[in-house]
């Protein structure tokens, strides 16, 4: 039966596909800020605990889940438990309501790229401010939504040709390519005139306090909440996407092994991303410098490849070229969760998938619901304006589509499933279930280890984090 669903061609085409899944949208822009609010170094320290204790465990739960039972996120729940069985519904719906914003804030890469690209070939235009061009691109809905059909159409090519003839093609060009740039970017960034106050607000203890950076210095559990919460977004984990990578790898293959390169990988790519983006920034434009979130991507980096001159257009098309790259390894991911869960109730009922119409299917439904996000453009446009009464404290907390559907997602549907992963693991099928399948292919010693984190230190973990994501987004101050 394995054999007719398709394989990895290779352990190591898997391994880039998965970093690629990984290495995302959250490593260029949420790592580098977040760790900068939230103490540098402490905040690398408790990430790295949390990446060990939390992410490396659940990482090797979800890709051995996939390989025991050869299914993906709803197929492997229903093979393992009765009582969980529903949670693999969660981990179709969440990559769906990501994939709403993630492939618009994919397109505004792409408009970027365009833009840089643009100036580059017609050298001596004048160049917008980040904050000009950002300005005009929300408030050009009908451009965005073209982006946006764009960024999904190059996923539907991906995912159509599958598994290996798709995805781990596009991740054996891509993941080195993106290296290499971001290399590139990272000499630049570090050779401008004042980077060494962006390595310490990175890195030096409580810096960005003290420099004006930000205001106050944030707690304990509010760093361990926003470390944790970054943490488990930026491994593609509790979204399927690891359960459905991992139902493609073959039996010989260690798991173990891979999945401590993936979160090594993972790691190091954000803190290598924090290197490209935050000296850049605030060489460039001190404390005052906006760092968080889309601000950080489409306005203060495209004002520092403005500052450049001449040569910045080149810095930018490398920039976002990269990012562009990271935005669509990960895209691709999700929507392979999405249609394996088709491919698989085909198999089930005995028919043969026809996986161009299943994806085909899939990304015209994101389509539908990335429009609502790509019109809106981050509320520049209004549209999230008339349902925000009738949500009660939902709809006075979020803005605007793309923070209600992070909400829903990254904020809920996210934490909780990791959270009832780690249960149902721990206490219904017994961590055994899975280390068995972990032991094909690897004698590591790691079943005390497994059990415990599995048992206690996943859950309290995940149930800190899920406290942690609602009081974010609901500002309830709990933290
Ligand atoms: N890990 C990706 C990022 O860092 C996002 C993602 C989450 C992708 C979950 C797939 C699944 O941006």
């Amino acid at each position: 039966m394995k054999q007719e669903r398709g394989n990895w061609g290779s352990n190591l085409g898997f391994l880039l596909a998965a970093v690629g899944s990984a290495v995302g949208l959250g490593n260029v822009w949420g790592f580098p800020y977040k760790m900068g609010k939230s103490g540098g170094f402490t905040f690398l320290v408790i990430y790295l605990v949390l990446a060990v204790f939390v992410g490396f465990i659940i990482m090797m739960g979800e890709l051995s889940m996939g390989r025991k039972t050869g299914k993906g996120t709803v197929g492997a729940y229903h093979a393992l438990s009765k009582k969980f069985r529903w949670v693999g519904w969660l981990a179709v719906f969440s990559p769906f309501v990501i994939m709403s914003f993630y492939t618009v804030l994919g397109a505004y890469c792409m408009e970027y790229l365009t833009l840089n690209l643009g100036d580059l070939a017609f050298s001596g235009a004048e160049v917008m401010t980040g904050a000009d061009l950002f300005g005009s691109m929300l408030t050009n809905p009908f451009g965005a939504w073209i982006f946006t059909v764009l960024f999904i159409l190059i996923c539907f090519f991906i995912n159509r040709n599958g598994v290996s003839g798709g995805i781990e093609k596009f991740n054996k060009i891509g993941m080195p390519a993106l290296f290499v740039m971001l290399v590139i970017i990272i000499i630049r960034s570090l050779t401008l005139p004042g980077a060494e106050e962006g390595l310490k607000f990175m890195f030096k203890p409580g810096y960005a306090v003290s420099a004006g950076f930000i205001d106050e210095k944030p707690g304990f559990l509010t760093v361990l909440a926003t470390a944790g919460g970054q943490m488990f977004f930026s491994l593609s984990l509790a979204m399927g996407a690891m359960i459905t990578y991992g139902s493609y790898v073959s039996k010989k293959e260690n798991l173990v092994t891979n999945a401590g390169i993936i979160v090594i990988a993972d790691t190091l790519i954000a803190i290598l991303a924090g290197l490209a983006v935050i000296p850049a920034a605030v060489a460039t434009y001190g404390p005052s410098a906006a760092l968080s979130g889309p601000k950080l991507l489409f306005i203060t980096l495209q004002d520092v490849f403005a500052a450049m001159g001449k040569i910045g257009p080149l810095f930018g098309v490398i920039f976002y070229l990269l990012v562009l790259i990271a935005a669509i390894s990960s895209a691709i991911s999700l929507i392979e969760v999405i249609t394996t869960y088709f491919m698989d109730r085909a198999e089930v009922k005995g028919k043969q998938g026809n996986r161009s119409h299943i994806v085909l299917g899939v990304c015209l439904a994101i389509l539908v619901e990335a429009s609502i996000v790509a019109l809106d453009g981050l509320g520049a446009n209004g549209l999230w304006v008339p349902l925000q009464n009738q949500f009660g404290i939902i709809g006075e907390i979020n803005d605007c589509w793309l923070d209600f559907m992070d909400f829903l997602s990254e904020g809920l549907a996210m934490p909780l499933g990791a959270l009832l992963m780690s249960i149902m693991v721990g206490w219904e099928i017994k961590p055994k279930t899975l280390l068995d399948e972990l032991h094909i292919g690897s004698n590591a010693r790691i079943d005390t280890f497994f059990s415990i984190c599995m048992k206690v230190i996943v859950p309290i973990g995940m149930a800190l984090i899920l406290l942690g994501q609602i009081d974010g987004f609901l500002h309830l101050g709990i933290f």
